[in-house]
């Protein structure tokens, strides 16, 4: 009773938190981050509820450092959400491909303008057509407990940092969420 009262209360404080960033998003704290290393922190953040759903993480960051000027705790806060929906759209056992494309910003030329990609892959559900057209829309949620706020809280940080977010998914089959953020050099 008092363990299902104060989950409650945790929820409601979530909804209340991410209403709260909805409605006016805290100003970002710039720094010079590595990509790599906030992935490899928010996949850490996830290990223990994907290995419950046996759902693997496989990760294939750059070789080398890439520095982006961004809010390290606010694009957690993207990668997180990209991830948990990914193992929710996974029944039991499945995989998560996370893959930073260092090749990205070979068609450049200035390197001012150069910009990473990351790609989120899982092979979970999918979405329908339908649902993929609402799927930025706050409050759209096909989910019991969920808010539906979560990729739009996602759209509207990747874009704060100068970025992109795009989601293609064949139901079925599974989804790919890429994001583009710009690299400071
Ligand atoms: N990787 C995915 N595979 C299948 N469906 C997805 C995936 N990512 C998102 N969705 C669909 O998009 C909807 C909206 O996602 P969003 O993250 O905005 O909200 P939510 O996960 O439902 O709730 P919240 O993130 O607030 O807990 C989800 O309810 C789900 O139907
Ligand atoms: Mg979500």
């Amino acid at each position: 009773m008092a363990n299902g009262l104060i989950e409650e209360v945790d929820r409601i404080n979530d909804i209340i938190q991410g209403l709260l960033s909805f409605a006016k998003p805290s100003s970002l704290q710039l720094e010079n981050v590595d990509l790599n290393t906030l992935l490899d922190q928010s996949v850490r953040f996830i290990t223990n509820t994907a290995s419950k759903k046996q759902v693997k993480v496989n990760c294939k960051f750059a070789a080398e450092e890439v520095k982006i000027y961004a809010d390290p705790g606010q694009l957690k806060q993207v990668f997180l959400n990209i991830l948990m929906n990914a193992i929710h759209a996974i029944d039991n056992g499945g995989e998560i491909n996370i893959d930073v494309d260092s090749r990205a910003s070979s068609n450049l030329l200035s390197v001012g303008n150069a910009e990473q990609t990351i790609t989120f892959r899982d092979n979970g559900k999918g979405i329908p057509k339908e649902s993929l057209e609402k799927i930025f829309d706050p409050f759209f949620t096909t989910k019991q407990d969920g808010t539906g706020l979560g990729l739009s809280i996602s759209y509207s940080i990747i874009n704060c940092h100068g970025g992109d977010i795009n989601i293609e998914s064949t139901p079925g089959n599974g989804t790919s969420v890429m994001i583009k953020l710009p690299i400071t050099n």
